[in-house]
């Protein structure tokens, strides 16, 4: 049910979009209490070392710069956040991959396939990624900047990226260990897991992260050649060169709501 939804059109004007919401005022956007004893938190100067450096650089970026991504970093990329770091040895289950994120079970039931459009030594195309070699195995899909923002709901500026990191998971693997629908709630949230690795692996390397869940499900599934039961789109993340203006947008943003 969560899958092919309608979106609003990027090119409406602000006051169409708004008409969407509903009528009733947005929630409130924390939670306090009424009548709890509070305690003051020491404050922590927490720049001056590169985790969290890193954990305050993320952006999520919409403009990009032109030129190509180094095959380099998009290996980094690949092999740091879905890439095999070992194997556990369990008593039960044998070896188990273990990977920077951490996965329900460690059954990792996701997959990522490579969107290649700006990457310097590799063709464009589509690839899957072959965690537990590192090696990428060419799809015969055909792959456009175009297609990149078609497969993310037509949203334009996702067209400028050099590579879109397509996350599926099996959902078998996970559920073969915990048969109850609970097994699906936990696929999800290893997709998050993923995804925050990638986000701040790009921009430790100085790139321009993105992620998003408005997709073209199915299209991006029948290129793909899955089924979308078995095997299923779930989450997009991506990577560009940082902008110049990589703040325009936000401004922009930040005006508008
Ligand atoms: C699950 C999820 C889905 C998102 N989908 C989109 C999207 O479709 N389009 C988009 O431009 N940004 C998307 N974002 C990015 C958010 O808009 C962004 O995280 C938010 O505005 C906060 O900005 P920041 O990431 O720079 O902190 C998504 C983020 C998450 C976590």
């Amino acid at each position: 049910m969560t899958k092919d939804t309608p979106y609003v059109p990027m090119d409406w004007p602000i006051e169409k979009k708004l008409k969407m919401l509903p009528a009733t005022p947005a929630p409130p956007q924390f939670k306090s209490i009424r009548g709890a004893d509070t305690v003051r938190l020491p404050r922590h100067e927490m720049t001056r070392d590169t985790f969290f450096e890193t954990l305050h650089a993320r952006r999520t970026h919409r403009e990009f710069a032109r030129g190509k991504l180094s095959l380099e970093n998009i290996s980094k990329l690949l092999q740091t956040t879905w890439g095999v770091q070992g194997y556990l040895q369990t008593n039960v289950f044998g070896l188990l991959p273990h990977k920077t994120s951490p996965s329900g079970g460690a059954r990792h039931p996701g997959e990522v396939y490579l969107m290649a459009l700006r990457v310097d030594g590799l063709e464009r195309g589509m690839y899957h990624y072959q965690s537990k070699d590192n090696r990428l195995a060419r799809l015969p899909a055909k792959v456009s900047p175009r297609m990149a923002s078609v497969y993310c709901a037509d949203q334009l500026y996702f067209s400028g990226a050099a590579a879109l990191f397509i996350m599926t998971a099996v959902f078998a693997r996970t559920m073969w260990k915990y048969g109850r629908a609970r097994a699906y709630r936990v696929v999800l949230l290893d997709a998050g897991h993923l995804c925050q690795t990638f986000c701040l692996t790009a921009t430790r390397l100085g790139l321009a992260p993105f992620s998003t869940a408005a997709l073209r499900d199915s299209l991006i599934e029948n290129d793909l050649g899955l089924d979308g039961i078995t095997e299923s789109v779930l989450y997009v993340a991506g990577v560009g060169l940082v902008a110049a203006r990589s703040n325009s947008w936000r401004a922009r943003m930040t005006r508008q709501c």
